[in-house]
């Protein structure tokens, strides 16, 4: 009688623990394919820089019909457009500016100019190492949401935000960038932040991810970009 129950047992625990490991192993969410929006905050960035050149143009006395022509390139500039379209309007609109001697001008129209585009699949590979990895901290949607129950807190209980990487609760919608120490604008350069992933930030609960490959540090980031459109208008300076 004893034997058949020692038996029992050894069969359900073999059966049932490593049962159990394999559950822990597994992400406990599943994967969601589905882009990240940031589609309002693409919008607030190009009515800031809208806004600016439309003040400008205001202050400008004279060469009615180009002015008009600028205003009118500014006024489609405000919406989401796509790469061709939009660089199509912001070439015609810098050249306009340069002709009527004004380089200013120029240079805002500049600051919606798409210079990148993502690489879908990089930023889906990127987006499941992320929820692996980071979603605990950072959010599933990197917005600093930490996915834990109770949310992180230091030794004394206060809570703890994990870096933001949408800019959605920033006013400006920016990212800010506080460790990354060459800074460039408002961004950090790509080497910085992956070296930041790499050795983590001591005295922070940022731990470090020194057995990430290449390739998916560069996914990671790749998602990480994707989660603020200012990346994509942003120009890095050597
Ligand atoms: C255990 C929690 C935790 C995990 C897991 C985590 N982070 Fe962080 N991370 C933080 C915290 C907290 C901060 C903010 C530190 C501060 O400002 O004091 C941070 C900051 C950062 C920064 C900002 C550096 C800067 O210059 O502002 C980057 C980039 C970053 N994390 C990337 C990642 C990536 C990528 C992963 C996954 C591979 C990850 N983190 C996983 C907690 C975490």
């Amino acid at each position: 009688m004893k034997g058949i129950l020692i038996g029992i047992l050894v069969v359900v625990f073999s059966i049932g623990v490593p049962a159990l490991y394999r559950n822990f192993g597994e992400p406990k969410y599943p994967v969601s394919e589905v882009r990240v929006d940031n589609s309002e905050i693409e919008k607030k960035y190009r009515e800031s820089v809208v806004s600016e050149i439309l003040n400008k143009l205001s202050e400008l006395d004279g060469n009615e019909e180009v002015v008009n022509r600028l205003k009118n390139l500014a006024e489609r500039l405000k919406e989401n457009l796509l790469l061709d379209e939009n660089n199509k309007l912001v070439n015609e609109a810098k050249s306009l500016s340069s002709d009527i001697g004004r380089e200013d001008i120029a240079n805002l129209f500049d600051k919606v100019f798409i210079r990148y585009e993502y690489n879908p699949e990089k930023v889906s590979y990127g987006k499941k190492l992320f929820e692996n990895w980071c979603a605990t901290c950072h959010g599933r949607e990197g917005d600093s949401l930490a996915i834990t129950p109770e949310g992180l807190k230091d030794s004394l209980g206060h809570a703890i935000y994990a870096r933001d990487f949408t800019g959605k609760y920033h006013r400006e919608g920016k990212v800010v960038f506080k460790f990354a120490s060459e800074f460039v604008g408002e961004f950090a350069s790509d080497e910085e932040i992956k070296r930041i992933i790499i050795e983590g930030l001591p005295g922070t609960p940022m731990p470090g991810f020194p057995m990430l490959e290449e390739k998916e540090l560069d996914a990671i980031l790749e998602f990480i970009k994707s989660l603020n459109p200012r990346w994509k208008f942003y120009e890095p300076k050597k």
